[in-house]
């Protein structure tokens, strides 16, 4: 692995560890010589970087996928061109640029910074002309343009991780029903309580943008239902994915699993449900070193499961971890995670005590 961070979480399982910012030429030529293949985690690195890595190894997904879906004009751009549905929206470079293109997305409206947002961060909601320049200020356009789309009333946010192996083989997972709290995942359940009808759309949905990016490795589609039935694609992830880490314990293949095995070219996994479940996030709620405790009580129903990431750092909203829980049905599950994750608490570490 390829991280500047001496406790990266990867770091405890990998072979190598390269500490080297994710640009530096030297640490991305060291990550080709010491491997065969090539994937990344964090989209937020240069497509540069990737593409210098291409030179000498396969980069699956390609630095291609990659630079696509790591911009906010470039994958709008891509999903438009290629028909699929996507909210109302416009780029602006200037404030000037910015209130005219709110008046044809319509309002309320979200600006969105073009690059490295993520977790709802870099993003401001307008819902009145007065809006605008407070989140111009906020944003800048030092980044490039910023992205104004309609803010959506939807009745339910999808999600759903597709897979395609090197040989164009696909394999997607249950559609599931995701829950942001101010722009951060906060719940999962799996599968969603949506009609079939509903599924089906957003799963051919999730598996033509895969195969419209030439997908080699695991992709996360997340979308807005509409109170009519319709479904818009908010974004693109090629990678594992947040709405997917419940698939560890609800699916014979995890979605890592499948992501190692696509991009090895092995033969992709089965993507069925075993059991309902749901995913509760784990956010940091202070600053500086703490302890998770009531892990025993979150863990007193054997439905449960707890992920921790091994992030030294918490912080306000970092998410540090998650817990699965499998139930009867997705509400049952839902319960019983949001239970589990009610036990725990990040409690500050005395000085003394820190490692
Ligand atoms: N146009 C929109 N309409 C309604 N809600 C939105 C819109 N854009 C973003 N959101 C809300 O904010 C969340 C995060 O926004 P998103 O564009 O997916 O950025 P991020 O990269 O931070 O995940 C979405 O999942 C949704 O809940
Ligand atoms: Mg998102």
């Amino acid at each position: 692995v390829l991280d500047p961070s001496p406790q990266a979480p990867a770091a405890p399982v990998a072979d190598v560890h390269i500490r080297a910012s994710f640009d530096s030429a030297d640490g991305l030529a060291e990550l080709a010589r010491t491997s065969d293949v090539v994937t990344f985690e964090v989209e937020h690195t240069a497509p540069d970087g990737a593409r210098q890595v291409e030179l000498r190894r396969p980069v699956r997904p390609s630095s291609a996928t990659l630079a696509a879906c790591q911009h906010r004009l470039r994958e709008k751009r891509f999903l438009r061109d290629h028909g699929f549905p996507v909210a109302p929206w416009h780029e602006a470079d200037s404030a000037a640029a910015l209130d005219a293109a709110a008046r044809s997305v319509g309002w309320p409206c979200v600006v969105k910074i073009p690059f490295a947002g993520y977790d709802g961060r870099g993003q401001v909601r307008c819902a009145t002309p007065g809006d605008l320049a407070a989140a111009a200020a906020a944003l800048g356009f030092d980044r490039g343009p910023l992205v104004i789309e309609r803010h959506i009333p939807f009745v339910a946010e999808l999600a759903v991780i597709v897979a395609r192996g090197l040989d164009g083989e696909r394999r997607t997972y249950s559609v599931v029903k995701t829950v942001h709290d101010d722009g951060i995942l906060v719940e999962v359940a799996a599968p969603a309580a949506v009609p079939q009808a509903i599924a089906e759309r957003a799963r051919v949905l999730a598996e033509s943008i895969a195969g419209a990016l030439d997908l080699v490795g695991v992709l996360a589609v997340e979308m807005f239902l509409l109170e009519r039935g319709e479904v818009l694609v908010n974004e693109l992830a090629p990678r594992p994915h947040n709405s997917g880490h419940y698939t560890i314990n609800a699916c014979s293949t995890s979605q890592f699993e499948q992501h190692v095995r696509a991009i090895c070219g092995l033969p992709l996994g089965e993507t069925t449900l075993l059991r309902p479940a749901a995913m509760v996030n784990l956010l940091g709620d202070r600053r500086g070193p703490a302890r998770l405790t009531g892990v025993e009580q979150a863990l007193s129903d054997p439905q449960v499961s707890l992920h921790l990431y091994g992030k030294a750092e918490v912080w306000p909203r970092r998410k540090l971890g998650h817990v699965t829980a499998l139930g009867d049905g997705p509400d049952d599950a839902l319960a019983r995670a949001r239970r589990a994750a009610a036990a725990l608490r990040w409690e500050p570490l005395a000085a003394s005590a820190r490692p």
